[in-house]
């Protein structure tokens, strides 16, 4: 295990009727004038935001509202954003929706407190400071509920890239997996989907003797496969929307990628895919994965094999591992088939002849010198080879 540090802060509020404390919790925290930033139409329509708004107000606390947010969230409502806050004072900002609202949110927190383009912290730059940041998550998929991450796609030449750093952390999240019952089936199980691509991402690794991390990302694995196709079944179920939600946060608050390298190959090529398309993260992650483990899996072929056999329930062949480790890929690509997700470029609405675009925004955009690193070192070759395999 490689030596670490690991900070968390985020205040855990869980369970039914609990988007009632919203103002509550602002207050805890310290808000005075928020932003409530919302999507396009679902919590409005469900009366999430009223409800908000309500607890704000018996709060007695002041607030500006922003709605708008899309799927793959935009640069330029973020500019937006940034703009009120500082017009109107604003020292909080909540977050009412799933990871596009969180990841603006942020973005808006990071840029207010800071002279230059907000865009500098999705250029590499750390972000060290943010107005403090709630969240009320309808969507179990990023983890942006609990994470230092947050990312925003750029409409100039329309390219995705991600910011870190602990500021942006939320300081409270509050988790009612009921609000996600009103979810498409489809993004529930983009959700699901993007759940196990994160915790994959820390699976597949470079450090040696991992095992409490191996042994929780093969539980979260678990537990996905088996929520999974029980709320496809009963959107209804609010035990496995529960159990599927607090997945979605320990999936990516980093509590499974401690003390190891990550991978984050597969979600480097999606990103191209969900910014040129527009397309679900999730699905576009569906099409992307199994691709890329099969391209790298000799790499470390027992760590495909290990994973096959203690959550795909595939026989270990000791002679031949890379065929365990094969029958893993498909078998996890099956299941998210089986989810309602898409296999290829065709059923994604991605295009073959963008491949040379693709791979070049990818390897050379933004700073990037022909290659993206992770599990393996993958070179523009390398990823045209992965892109053609997903047609
Ligand atoms: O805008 P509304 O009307 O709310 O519709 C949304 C949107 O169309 C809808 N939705 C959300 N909650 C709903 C609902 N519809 C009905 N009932 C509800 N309760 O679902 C659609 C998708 O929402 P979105 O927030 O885009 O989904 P998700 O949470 O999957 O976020 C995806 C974004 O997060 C980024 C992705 O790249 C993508 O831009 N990621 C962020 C990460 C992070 N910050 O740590 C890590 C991830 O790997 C990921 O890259
Ligand atoms: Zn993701």
């Amino acid at each position: 295990m490689e030596n670490f540090t690991f900070y968390s802060p985020t205040f855990f509020v869980f369970g039914k009727d609990t988007e009632s404390q919203a103002g509550e919790y602002v207050k805890r925290f310290g808000g005075t004038k928020v932003l409530v930033h919302f999507g396009g139409k679902s919590a409005k329509s469900s009366g999430l935001l009223d409800r908000v708004e309500a607890s704000l107000q018996k709060e007695g606390i002041p607030y500006v509202t922003l709605g708008g947010v899309k799927p793959n969230p935009r640069s330029g409502l973020v500019y937006e954003g940034i703009d009120l806050c500082k017009k109107e004072g604003v020292d909080f900002i909540l977050a009412v929706g799933g990871g596009s609202v969180i990841d603006s949110s942020k973005a808006i927190a990071a840029g207010v407190v800071y002279d230059g383009d907000f865009w500098d912290f999705y250029s590499g730059k750390p972000i060290e400071e943010a107005l403090p940041v709630g969240t009320i998550l309808t969507i179990a998929a990023t983890g942006s509920e609990g994470s230092p991450d947050s990312v925003i796609t750029k409409e100039e030449g329309m390219f995705k890239r991600g910011a870190s750093g602990n500021a942006i952390r939320p300081k409270f999240s509050i988790l009612n997996p009921a609000l996600t019952q009103t979810l498409p089936p489809y993004q529930t199980a983009a959700g699901i989907t993007d759940i196990m691509a994160h915790l994959y991402e820390r699976y597949l690794t470079n450090s040696k003797e991992v095992e409490v991390t191996d042994r929780l990302i093969e539980a979260l694995l678990l537990t996905m496969k088996h929520e999974g196709p029980r709320v496809i079944a009963d959107p209804d179920n609010y035990e496995a929307r529960a159990n599927i939600m607090w997945a979605g946060m320990v999936a990516h608050n980093n509590t499974c990628g401690v003390g190891r390298s990550q991978d984050w190959n597969s979600h480097n090529i999606e990103h191209e895919l969900s910014a040129l398309y527009d397309c679900a993260h999730g699905a576009g992650l569906a099409v992307t994965m199994p691709a890329v483990f099969k391209y790298v899996m000799n790499h470390d072929v027992n760590r495909f094999a290990k994973v096959a056999v203690r959550v795909w329930g595939c026989q270990m062949d000791f002679d031949h591992p890379e065929v365990t480790a094969l029958e893993g890929i498909n078998a996890f690509q099956n299941f998210l088939v089986s989810l309602g997700m898409p296999k290829n470029f065709e059923q994604l609405g991605a295009k073959a002849e963008d491949i040379p675009k693709l791979v070049d925004v990818l390897c050379n955009g933004d700073g990037r010198t022909g290659s993206i690193s992770g599990f393996v070192t993958l070179n523009e070759d390398d990823c045209t080879k992965i892109y053609e395999m997903m047609v």
